[in-house]
C-alpha cells in the first residue's frame, strides 16, 4: 500500500551553489509506494490522486531525504572523543589498537550493529564506510546495512606498511580479499562494494598498484582513501614517495586517481592537485568536525564549484554522529575562511551533496519521483532553545537554520527506509 506523508517536504531542484536558496523547493506532501518516491505536490492533489494511500501528518516537521554520510570509519565508533592528539598520533595511540580488536568478528558484528543503530537515530539513512583490513569486519558492516535495509557503502582497509603487527596485509592478501569481497557484497541489494587503500603512508606503491589494477578489473566501483588531512602527513608521504609531484601524484601514478575516486578531507591542496582533481572527475569530502577536533585545517569550499564535494562526520576522528552537529561546523569552518555558507547550501551537502560525491544522486539525497525513499522527518523545534530561536523565523530556511545549529538527534522524529517506517 502506498504512504502519502504530510508535512514541510524539502526537494532539491539542483545545486543551491550554483542555483541558490531557490535551488530548494517545498512541498505539503510526499507519496512513497514501493520503495521510492512516487509523487510530490500539494495535500489535496496527491489526497485525490492517492485516495487508498495511508496517511501520515507529520504537521509542521520538515520531510527531508535521509542525510548521507560520505566519509566515516565505523570501527572507530568506540572511540570517538578520544583526547588531545594529532593525526598520526591519534592514528597510533587510539585507533590502530581499537582497530586490531576487530579480527574478532563477534566484536566487528557488535560494534557495527552500535554503529547503524546511532547512524539511524541521528537520521543518516546511507554511508560510505571504511572497514578494518579484517575481512570479516566487512562483512559485519554489511550485514547489518542489510539486515535494515539501507544503500550503504564500504570496503576492506588496505595497509601493507606503518601499521602494527597484525594490522597489515600485503599487495596480494589485500588485492585477494578486497576482490573476493567485491564478489560477495557489490550490487547486493542495496550494498556497493568500495575499493579502500587507507591513505599513501600505509601502503607501499606495490599495494597502490594493486588495488589500482582491481579498480581497473571493475571500473564502475568507487574507491575512496585519505589526501592531504594534515601538513605533518604531507610531508611524510613527500619522503615516501620522493618521485611523486605531490600527495595526488601519488595516487595517480598507480591508478587511483579517475571518476568514482572519493578522498577524505583534502584540505592542504596545491593549485595543481585542485585542477587536476576537477579535470578527473574526482569527489572530496568534508569532514569538518574532525578537521577542526584533531586540528587538521579549514576546508576550501570553493571547491564546490569545479568538484563534486560531499559532507562527513568522519566517525571516530570527528566529534559527532550527527549530520546536523557536522553541517554547524561547515558553516563555522567556512565563516572563519569568510564565506557564509547558506542554510539550503548546508543541507544540500549533507544529502544530494554527498549522494553526488558518491555517485548515487539518482537513488539516494532528494525526494524527486523515482529516487528511493530514505526520508528523515526532523522536528524544527525539538529543544527549548530551538523552538524559542525559530519563533521569529519568516521563511523556511530562517525555521531550518536554528536546528542546522542547535539540533542532534532528538530533533529526528522518524525514519524512512525504501518507503518503510523504520524509526
Ligand atoms: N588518515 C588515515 N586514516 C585515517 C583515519 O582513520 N582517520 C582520519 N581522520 N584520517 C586518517
Ligand atoms: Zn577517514
Amino acid at each position: 500500500m502506498a504512504d502519502l506523508l504530510l508535512g514541510q517536504v524539502l526537494s532539491f531542484d539542483g545545486d543551491p551553489f550554483v542555483l541558490g536558496p531557490e535551488a530548494g523547493r517545498m512541498n505539503e506532501a510526499v507519496v512513497v509506494d514501493q520503495g521510492r518516491i512516487a509523487a510530490v505536490g500539494s495535500a489535496a492533489s496527491l489526497r485525490g490522486a492517492y485516495p487508498q494511500a495511508r496517511v501520515t501528518d507529520y504537521g509542521q516537521h520538515l520531510i527531508s531525504a535521509g542525510f548521507v554520510d560520505a566519509h566515516v570509519h565505523y570501527p572507530q565508533t568506540a572511540i570517538i572523543a578520544s583526547w588531545g592528539k594529532r593525526l598520526i598520533d591519534w592514528l597510533n595511540q587510539y585507533t590502530f589498537p581499537e582497530e586490531m580488536r576487530f579480527a574478532d568478528p563477534t566484536y566487528a558484528a557488535e560494534v557495527a550493529a552500535r554503529y547503524f543503530d546511532l547512524a539511524l537515530a541521528h537520521g543518516t539513512t546511507s554511508m560510505c564506510s571504511y572497514a578494518t583490513i579484517h575481512p570479516a569486519s566487512v562483512d559485519a558492516f554489511f550485514e547489518q546495512a542489510q539486515a535494515r535495509g539501507l544503500r550503504a557503502f564500504a570496503g576492506k582497509t588496505c595497509m601493507d606498511r606503518n601499521a602494527p603487527e597484525g594490522l597489515r596485509d600485503t599487495a596480494q592478501s589485500a588485492y585477494d580479499d578486497s576482490k573476493a569481497l567485491l564478489a560477495k557484497w557489490h550490487g547486493r541489494d542495496r550494498l556497493s562494494y568500495v575499493i579502500t587503500p587507507r591513505f599513501s603512508p600505509t601502503s607501499t606503491p606495490d599495494q597502490l598498484a594493486a588495488m589500482g589494477a582491481l579498480w581497473a578489473e571493475n571500473p564502475d566501483c568507487l574507491m575512496q582513501t585519505h589526501l592531504s588531512e594534515q601538513t605533518d602527513e604531507i610531508a611524510w608521504v613527500k619522503d615516501l614517495f620522493p618521485q611523486s609531484r605531490d600527495y595526488l601524484d601519488t595516487y595517480e601514478a598507480h591508478g587511483l586517481l579517475r571518476k568514482g575516486a572519493v578522498y577524505g578531507h583534502a584540505i592542504h591542496l596545491t593549485p595543481r592537485e585542485k585542477a587536476r582533481l576537477a579535470e578527473a572527475g574526482a569527489s572530496v569530502v568534508h569532514c569538518p568536525t574532525s578537521n577542526t577536533f584533531i586540528g587538521s585545517g579549514l576546508f576550501d569550499m570553493g571547491l564546490a564549484q569545479s568538484l563534486r564535494v560531499g559532507l562527513a562526520t568522519d566517525t571516530g576522528g570527528g566529534s559527532s554522529f550527527s549530520m546536523l552537529r557536522t553541517m554547524a561546523a561547515a558553516y563555522e569552518v567556512a565563516q572563519l575562511r569568510g564565506q557564509a555558507l547558506q542554510p539550503s547550501q548546508l543541507w544540500w551537502l549533507a544529502t544530494q551533496g554527498s549522494a553526488r560525491a558518491l555517485r548515487a544522486e539518482h537513488q539516494i539525497g532528494n525526494i524527486a519521483v523515482g529516487a528511493e525513499a530514505d526520508l528523515v522527518v526532523v522536528n524544527l523545534a525539538s529543544t527549548p532553545a530551538i523552538e524559542q530561536a525559530t519563533r521569529r523565523a519568516e521563511d523556511i530556511w530562517q525555521a531550518v537554520f536554528p536546528t542546522i545549529m542547535l539540533g542532534d538527534d532528538r530533533a529526528i522524529d522518524a525514519v524512512w527506509i525504501a518507503g518503510r517506517l523504520l524509526l
